[in-house]
């Protein structure tokens, strides 16, 4: 296979330029961060899981006719999609209060909100990713107010879908993140979901026995994080066959 061009490596994932003009492809890695890079580990395969898991929520959504970056997946690891200018806000949906949101307003963990709940954060490593308003991201020039409507109708589609499909399968979907891109078409430009929907980036719990399976695990060092990741990928009948382990390494023990 000929090397491809590493455009950016990321925290989770590395982007290579695609085999066409305007695609890239992304590589998903094992690593894990948290607390703003303060906490790093690998959790084993989940980079296999997380690569499968995207693609059949990308592919689920854009079945609905959610506009997203994803074309196909290529192997284990890696998928193609639309290259994207990447909107520098992240999307938090949230159903019930767990992490940031129970922290600073001091609601425990588990309570149903009132309503869904949209937050936004301006993605910037250096400050922290700080929580952002409407009124920021307009004045800063970061979206458009038109963009801006776009991205959050699409975000509460996407969390009536995808509450609907992970209560399907007995989770409840307490939060998550999204990121949008602009992609132009001609002289048209269109908003898209981009970047990946997996446990890294929502919280999953059971329905019956509210336990976590997602990054929470791994950020509160609750122990069996690659078993959470493997469990969300089975309930969504997608776990890859023989495991997702393609890792050369030795399998960790716990
Ligand atoms: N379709 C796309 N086109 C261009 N960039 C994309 C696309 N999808 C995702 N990205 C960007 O690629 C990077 C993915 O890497 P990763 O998730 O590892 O980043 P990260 O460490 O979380 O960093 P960041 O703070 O930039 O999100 C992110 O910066 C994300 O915004
Ligand atoms: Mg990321």
């Amino acid at each position: 296979m000929t090397r491809r061009r590493r455009i950016y490596e990321g925290k989770a994932k590395v982007l290579f330029e695609g085999p066409e003009p305007g695609t890239l492809v992304q590589y998903f890695k094992d690593d894990a961060t948290a607390f703003n890079n303060q906490k790093k580990g690998i959790i084993t395969g989940k980079g296999v899981l997380n690569n499968r898991i995207s693609e059949y929520l990308m592919s689920r959504l854009s079945e609905i006719g959610v506009p997203t970056h994803f074309v196909r997946r290529l192997n284990m690891r890696e998928q193609l999609v639309r290259e994207v200018e990447i909107i520098p806000i992240e999307l938090v949906v949230r159903n019930v209060a767990a992490g940031s949101l129970s922290k600073r307003f001091g609601i425990p963990e588990g309570t149903p909100l009132p309503r869904s709940i949209i937050e936004y954060y301006y993605k910037s490593d250096e400050l922290n990713d700080p929580m952002v308003t409407e009124e920021h991201i307009t004045a800063f020039g970061w979206a458009a107010p038109q963009d801006l409507d776009d991205m959050v109708a699409l975000s509460l589609r996407v969390n009536d879908y995808l509450s609907g499909l992970f209560l399907g399968i007995g989770l409840r979907l307490v939060d998550f993140k999204l990121e949008f891109g602009r992609l132009w078409e001609n002289e048209e430009m269109r908003i898209v979901l981009a970047d990946e929907i997996s446990p890294d980036n929502c919280r999953l719990w059971d329905i019956k026995t509210n336990e976590k399976l997602d990054k929470d695990r791994f950020r509160q060092d609750l122990g069996k994080v690659e078993e959470a990741y493997q469990e969300v990928a089975r309930r969504l009948g997608i776990l890859p066959e023989g495991g997702p382990v393609d890792v050369k390494g030795p399998k960790t023990v716990q």
